[in-house]
């Protein structure tokens, strides 16, 4: 299903947290070197753009569904799931600050940011658009489009492709 426009900036984000993903995933085992390097560029974009992207969420787009019968229980799960993904990126950038990353740690990271992404795009975001209304969504889509406070994004909007 085509995903609502309201959404479609944070269904951008996804696409790129999975790619950033799957990167450390595979530095994961690779060379104590590799890891390093892949460790960094995760933390930075971690720190540049997962964090606004969690704040939007949770500021933003899950607030207008938390009141409406039988969003509770995914809302519970996606915030829980940011406290992890918080938890694991601490332990990464402890590890990364110390010289040496190990593969668990960097294997975790990957994982728990993919399969989060998996669970929003193919449970949460469909829910949300099943429940909130049509004009409500709308107001998303001007919120967290191209005129965002967000640097990253409109960086990316006006980038060349
Ligand atoms: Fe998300």
């Amino acid at each position: 299903m085509r995903r609502h426009d309201g959404l479609i900036s944070l269904t951008h984000d996804h696409h790129h947290g999975l790619a950033q993903a799957r990167r450390l995933r595979i530095a994961a085992n690779g060379s104590d070197e590799e890891r390093l390097r892949a460790s960094e560029t995760f933390i930075d974009f971690f720190r540049t753009e997962a964090l606004a992207h969690f704040r939007e969420e949770e500021e933003v787009v899950f607030p207008l569904a938390v009141d409406r019968p039988g969003a509770e229980a995914f809302l519970e799960r996606v915030m829980i799931e940011h406290l992890r993904i918080h938890a694991i990126v601490a332990r990464l950038e402890h590890e990364l600050q110390s010289g040496k990353v190990s593969q668990e740690t960097a294997t975790d990271a990957a994982a728990a940011l993919r399969s989060h992404i998996r669970f929003e795009e193919t449970e949460v975001f469909p829910m949300i658009e099943r429940v909130v209304p049509e004009d409500e969504l709308e107001i998303l889509a001007v919120r967290l489009g191209e005129g965002s406070e967000r640097p990253d994004r409109r960086a990316r909007t006006h980038a060349p492709e």
